[in-house]
């Protein structure tokens, strides 16, 4: 087991975000977490990365507990994420945004050199090559999206948290990230998705939790949960209806 929640619980003021969620995520799974907005996805994000700590409930990565760390640390111990909002460091260009990834993440290395080396490769991989040097501030939105994606990456994750990668993409480059994620396992990178291109999730998925109101109503494969009364009622239904 890669990654073990335990029980999160979230409070902000009186509002309950999470209510006592569990879950477990092992090696090479890609997980989808689904949901109508508002139900806490964003939230299990935040403190599995470490953003915030929870009110109460533990976050376990290989069975240590890293419940409440800073994001650095948690970054250093192999969890990365990119955001619903990206924010690379807008001064820096695109080569030193990938480099610092590398050289500040999980087994991160010293030299300049080789982080530039392989932030080169991880640009190429993303198809921000030609745009190395191009200050991040400078990029469109979506080439942001991307170089975000190759700075989580630079961090050499165990486990990487996309929220809502897709929103917003071409249904070309949807397919492009969808290859892209498929490539992950291999790298022995393990996902969590937040989408709501559902038929996105559910073929990339082996395994699917849904919350609704920061609580999980179901989990399983991607058939078991399309399938579920509850599922549907509370979120697929208004989705399939609305395409
Ligand atoms: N930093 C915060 N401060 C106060 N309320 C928040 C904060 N983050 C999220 N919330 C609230 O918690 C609930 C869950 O939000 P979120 O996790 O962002 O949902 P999702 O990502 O599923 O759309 C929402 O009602 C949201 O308004
Ligand atoms: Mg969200």
């Amino acid at each position: 087991m890669l990654l073990e929640v335990r029980q999160l619980t979230k409070s902000f003021g009186g509002l309950l975000a999470l209510s006592n969620v569990s879950f477990t995520v092992e090696k090479g799974d890609v997980v989808g977490l689904i949901g109508p907005n508002g139900s806490g996805k964003s939230t299990a994000f935040n403190i599995m990365a470490g953003t915030f700590p929870p009110t109460s409930g533990q976050v376990l990565l290989e069975g240590k507990d890293i419940t409440g760390l800073p994001a650095h640390q948690v970054s250093a111990r192999g969890i990365a994420r990119s955001f619903q909002l990206v924010r690379p460091f807008l001064h820096l260009t695109a080569l030193q945004n990938v480099m610092a990834g590398r050289m500040y993440g999980h087994e991160p290395v010293a030299s300049t050199h080789q982080a530039k080396t392989e932030a080169m490769a991880i640009l190429a991989f993303i198809g921000l090559a030609e745009k190395n040097q191009t200050k991040a501030g400078s990029l469109t939105v979506m080439e942001r999206k991307w170089l975000e994606l190759g700075r989580a990456l630079a961090t050499r994750p165990k486990l990487l948290l996309l929220d809502e990668f897709m929103a917003g993409l071409t249904p070309t480059e949807v397919n492009a990230a969808m290859s892209l994620i498929g490539e992950f396992k291999e790298q022995g990178i393990t996902v969590i998705v937040v989408e709501h291109i559902v038929k996105a999730v559910m073929n990339l998925s082996n395994h699917v939790i849904v919350l609704n109101a920061g609580t999980k109503i179901a989990e399983g494969s991607p058939q078991e949960v399309s399938r579920d009364p509850h599922v549907i009622k509370a979120y697929l239904g208004e989705r399939y209806a609305a395409h």
